[in-house]
C-alpha cells in the first residue's frame, strides 16, 4: 500500500522551485475526494487538513484509512495535518494512529511557552517521522472552533522567529503577516517586508493560514517571497454549502445525499482548482 507521507519533501521541493503546497481543510468523504481527484487531476501534491473538531466529527481512523485509499488510489503525494492542534496528548495518539503531519498551535502562550509546547511535539513527532509545524505570532478571525478576536491578533517578529526555529526544530512555520482565518470584515493587506524579512533569517518552509478571501495576486506574491504552504477552509465550505441550499429550494422534497452533495462538490472542485493553479503547484507530484 503506498503510504500517507509527512510535508516535510514536499514543503522543501516547493520552497525550492518557488511555489506552494495547497492544505485543503476537508471534513468528511465527500470533500476529501474533490480534493484529491482536483489534485490527482492537475497532478498536484496535497495537504489533507483536519481541524480537531473536524477530526471529531468524521474519525481519526476514518481520515487516516480514506487517506490511505487516496494516496493507493492516485499517484501524486498525499499528507493528513492535523490542523490548529493545541493539545499534545491529542497529537500523540493522532501521530500514534498515522497522521504524518501536525500543527501545534502554542501561538497564544507566551514566547518561552510556545517555544516550551512546540520542543515536546517536535520530539515526538520526529521519533515517527511526522512533520511539526507551528505559528508564531497569532492570526485574528475564527476557524472552527478557536476563534480570536482581532485586538488580539499579533504579527509575527523576523527576530523571533529565527530563536524560535532554531529552538524548537520545526520543520514549517506559519506566520502572522495580516491574513486572518474566515472572511474580511474589509480588504485583506499583507504586510510583505515583513514577509521578506522573516524569509531572509529563517530557512524553514514558511506557511501562511488565513488564505480565504484573500485577493489571488497577493497570494500568489506571498509565494514569489517565499510562502511554502497556503492554507484554505472557507473559500472552499461557502460555494459547498451554497449549492447544496439551492438544491434544495430548487427540489425541497430531496432526500438523496448522493444528488444533493453533488452539486456542492461539483462547486467546491472549481474552486480547488483554482487555488492550485494560484500556488503554483499544478504538475509539480
Ligand atoms: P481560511 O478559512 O481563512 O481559508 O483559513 C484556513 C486556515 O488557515 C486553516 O488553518
Amino acid at each position: 500500500m503506498k503510504k500517507i507521507l509527512s510535508t516535510r519533501e514536499m514543503l522543501l521541493k516547493a520552497q525550492k522551485g518557488g511555489y506552494a503546497v495547497p492544505a485543503f481543510n476537508i471534513h468528511n468523504l465527500e470533500t476529501l475526494q474533490v480534493v484529491v481527484e482536483t489534485a490527482a487531476e492537475l497532478n498536484s501534491p496535497v495537504i489533507l487538513a483536519g481541524t480537531p473538531s473536524t477530526i471529531v466529527y468524521a474519525g481519526g481512523e476514518y481520515i487516516v484509512g480514506m487517506a490511505e485509499v487516496a494516496a493507493e488510489k492516485y499517484n501524486i503525494p498525499i499528507a493528513i495535518h492535523l490542523d490548529h492542534y493545541e493539545n499534545i496528548e491529542e497529537i500523540k495518539h493522532y501521530v500514534d494512529l498515522g497522521f504524518k503531519s501536525t500543527m501545534i498551535d502554542a501561538s497564544h502562550e507566551d514566547f518561552i511557552n510556545n517555544i516550551k509546547a512546540v520542543q515536546d511535539v517536535v520530539e515526538y513527532a520526529h521519533r515517527f517521522d511526522a512533520t511539526v509545524e507551528a505559528e508564531l505570532g497569532r492570526l485574528g478571525g475564527q476557524e472552527d472552533d478557536l476563534i480570536v478576536d482581532e485586538k488580539d491578533s499579533m504579527y509575527t517578529n523576523a527576530d523571533q522567529a529565527k530563536e524560535f526555529v532554531e529552538k524548537t526544530g520545526i520543520d514549517s512555520l506559519a506566520i502572522a503577516i495580516g491574513t486572518a482565518h474566515g472572511l474580511y470584515k474589509g480588504k485583506a493587506k499583507l504586510d510583505f517586508e515583513r514577509l521578506k524579512e522573516i524569509r531572509s533569517k529563517v530557512n524553514v518552509p514558511l506557511v501562511l493560514h488565513g488564505a480565504s478571501d484573500v485577493p489571488d495576486e497577493l497570494v500568489k506574491k506571498a509565494i514569489s517571497l517565499g510562502i511554502c504552504k497556503v492554507n484554505v477552509a472557507t473559500d472552499l465550505k461557502i460555494p459547498f454549502s451554497n449549492e447544496v441550499k439551492k438544491y434544495f429550494i430548487e427540489n425541497p422534497e430531496a432526500n438523496d445525499p448522493r444528488k444533493y452533495m453533488t452539486p456542492g462538490k461539483e462547486a467546491m472542485r472549481e474552486i480547488v482548482k483554482h487555488k492550485i493553479m494560484v500556488c503554483g503547484s499544478n504538475g509539480k507530484a
